[in-house]
């Protein structure tokens, strides 16, 4: 069955007991795999005396501390103090959790995450198997407790509901630029709000070496500029998921990727040093040296560390990226390929993976590794990380190895939610695998590498992106309808900022700092026309290339990847020039036009007096520009005049100078305004109905 938008509006509920209310649209996502409403039998309130009850069986400290964790965020959520919230009588109270086990210490790859959640007008009862499920439906129940008419209140319905896939992550990059304890922990907090339970730490790279390292010091301490994570904030931040149902995974980027390892242990590379902390982007030479032994001891006492305080039992190896170049160039190595028969770098780099994986197994773990690491030499039981595309998870898969889908998934290039929504783990060249070779695609994770991300806007280029990719790997497969997504990803949101997630806050403080001015609607409406260019635009774009060290306080770096008002404005053109025209849309139409086509004039006012607006002057040039095409385009359909050849070939023209990134932003509008200009010359798509009787 497809969960399509017409079965959406069925469950939608009253938000109250009066017939000119507007239905309220479900804030959930992930979707539950089944959803039933109760119409017509009211709201469980959630005022002042709400009160909570735990049952024997599952009251252990676990579940203690995910219920204070809920009240907690029950009380943010809604702006209440800690009023009457209490443990009451098991059976009693307005929201009974029943929960049969405790979950598993040492949270596990897995375990039963599932729940059911009953929500009648007295009392909301929740029944999990094991605590992990029971923080699920506590977050379930935390998004349905909307605002009402008659104070907080959630819908009655019946939810039953599990993940699809067991593995649901997001990888932060804490290396390109270092992620403070406090960005680790809100992250975290949007994470299991929408039922993630992997947080993939990339804790070393070029750029960085980010943990502390007792056996090996010169590694934090000569590595990471001093930004870097004590062990007891390492263990801080496990304990810290672990209460919200999140596993930490480690990652230690081997043999290449390491410069940062090198600065204070050069005898680890392969070429001669010295070497300093990597500044720059891109893929680097310097890789560690596998033909010595000494190699092995290093990252055996090294691993033994790590793995001791990292409690998961994956541990992530990385392995991409390695370019070999200072395996040529080392005479040694190349004696030690031949006389070991190996044919290329690809057979030097198995070999490593396969002693690495030696290693990690020793000290109890899993090994986990991109899709370069993908070798027959190597163990089934390691898991690959496919983020070169759906082949590499396939062919994993044929050759018996599980694994995990992040191609499709990396926030990094600043796609719409609608695409990364696209991505399915069993579409395209897995689609065909057999039901068994399937179980070993366990789910994926979002990647956000963080070479242009900031602390400050970090948050932004994950949410609300995010939560549409948590819902592919949590929902039904058939739950697929992008407008549903979209109608709830809106809510969920402004919902988010409750965790004290900066999504939508540190745009408005990064805009008004540009301008240094009180009044900046017009810089508002210029970052709400616009989405930054991708981490290759980044980096190609600019005549002088980015560094670690480049300041990211510019309109790009504020700009959402994908804005409300760009998406809304692209679908209301798209319904007009398609014929789909509804009273007033031509109208909402002409005042956006207008309001863009008028916005440079202020625009500019505040750019004179800031040199970090004037790079934007041309894009809001062209923003004013494309509002008048655009409002001219309706002026002849409103004429059921066919525009003149010459004046669309000169508008098709701007409009696609206008596509140009500037800046590094995109003018997202250009798109739509091209349509406009299109239909006005009577070209596709053609039979527009009169479009005066549309107003
Ligand atoms: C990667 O993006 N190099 C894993």
């Amino acid at each position: 069955m497809r969960i399509g938008w017409a079965l959406l509006m069925t469950v939608m509920v009253m938000a109250s007991t009066t017939a000119e209310q507007e239905p309220q649209l479900l804030r959930l996502m992930p979707w539950p795999e089944s959803v039933k409403t109760v119409p017509g039998s009211g709201r469980l309130i959630v005022g002042n005396s709400f009160s909570v009850s735990v049952s024997a069986g599952g009251a252990n400290p676990q579940l203690r501390r995910a219920v204070a964790i809920f009240l907690d965020d029950l009380r943010r959520h809604t702006g209440s103090l800690p009023l009457d919230f209490a443990f009451a009588e098991t059976g009693k109270g307005q929201l009974q959790i029943s929960v049969d086990r405790a979950s598993k210490q040492v949270q596990e790859l897995g375990e039963d995450e599932s729940y059911s959640l009953e929500v009648t007008a007295s009392a909301a009862i929740l029944k999990a198997p094991s605590t992990l499920g029971a923080m699920r439906g506590l977050q379930t129940f935390l998004q349905l407790a909307q605002i009402t008419p008659q104070g907080f209140s959630v819908p009655t319905l019946v939810i039953q509901d599990k993940p699809r896939f067991p593995w649901r992550g997001l990888m932060i990059d804490s290396s390109r630029h270092f992620t403070p304890i406090d960005v680790v922990k809100r992250n975290l907090d949007g994470m299991a709000a929408v039922k993630l339970n992997v947080f993939h730490w990339h804790l070393s790279d070029n750029q960085g070496f980010r943990v502390e390292s007792r056996r090996f010091p010169k590694l934090h301490e000569m590595g990471s500029d001093g930004l870097y994570y004590t062990q007891e904030q390492v263990r801080e931040i496990v304990s810290y998921a672990r209460d919200r149902g999140i596993r930490v995974v480690p990652e230690f980027d081997m043999p290449g990727h390491s410069t940062s390892w090198f600065v204070g242990y050069p005898d680890l590379a392969s070429g001669p040093g010295p070497y300093s902390i990597e500044r720059k982007w891109g893929v680097f030479d310097p890789a560690m040296d596998p033909t010595r032994e000494s190699t092995y001891k290093f990252l055996d006492e090294f691993i033994g560390e790590m793995a001791k305080l990292f409690s998961d039992e994956f541990f992530h190896i990385g392995g991409d990226e390695v370019n070999g170049k200072q395996w040529d160039a080392n005479a040694r190595i190349q004696q030690f390929m031949h006389s070991h028969s190996m044919k290329n770098n690809a057979d030097l780099q198995a070999y490593f993976n396969e002693r690495v994986q030696k290693i990690v197994a020793k000290h109890g773990k899993i090994m986990e590794g991109w899709d370069e690491i993908l070798h027959p030499d190597l163990q089934k039981s390691i898991v690959i990380q496919s983020w070169r595309g759906q082949k590499s998870l396939a062919d994993a898969a044929q050759q018996g190895y599980r694994g995990l889908l992040s191609s499709g998934y990396y926030l990094d290039h600043m796609d719409p939610a609608s695409a990364h929504y696209a991505v399915d783990p069993f579409t395209g060249p897995t689609a065909g695998l057999s039901d068994t070779d399937k179980q070993k695609i366990l789910g994926g994770e979002a990647c956000m590498w963080a070479e242009y991300v900031s602390p400050e806007n970090i948050d932004s280029r994950i949410w609300p992106r995010m939560a549409a990719i948590a819902e592919r790997l949590w929902s039904p497969q058939n739950v697929t309808d992008v407008d549903s997504m979209y109608a709830r990803i809106d809510k969920i949101n402004s919902w988010l900022d409750a965790y004290g997630l900066t999504h939508n806050t540190a745009r408005m403080l990064m805009l008004k700092r540009t301008a240094d001015a009180e009044e900046v609607s017009s810089l508002h409406t210029l970052a709400d026309a616009v989405v930054p260019v991708g981490i290759d635009g980044r980096y190609d774009l600019p005549s002088v290339k980015p560094t670690a060290l480049t300041p990211m306080n510019r309109l790009v770096d504020a700009a959402a990847p994908e804005t409300v008002k760009g998406r809304q404005f692209a679908a209301l053109v798209d319904a007009f020039v398609s014929g789909k025209i509804k009273p007033g849309m031509e109208a909402e139409i002409r005042s956006t036009l207008t309001q863009w086509r008028d916005n440079d004039i202020h625009f500019r006012a505040l750019a004179e007096n800031s040199a970090l607006l004037q790079e934007a002057l041309p894009v809001s040039r062209d923003l004013s520009a494309l509002g008048q095409a655009g409002l001219e385009a309706l002026d002849y359909l409103d004429r059921a005049e066919k525009a003149p050849e010459d004046w669309k070939t000169q508008q098709l023209a701007l409009t696609q100078a206008a596509m140009q990134p500037k800046a590094e932003v995109v003018l997202i509008v250009a798109a739509p305004i091209q349509k406009l200009i299109q239909a006005s010359a009577g070209e596709a798509p053609t039979n527009l109905p009169l479009p005066k009787s549309a107003d």
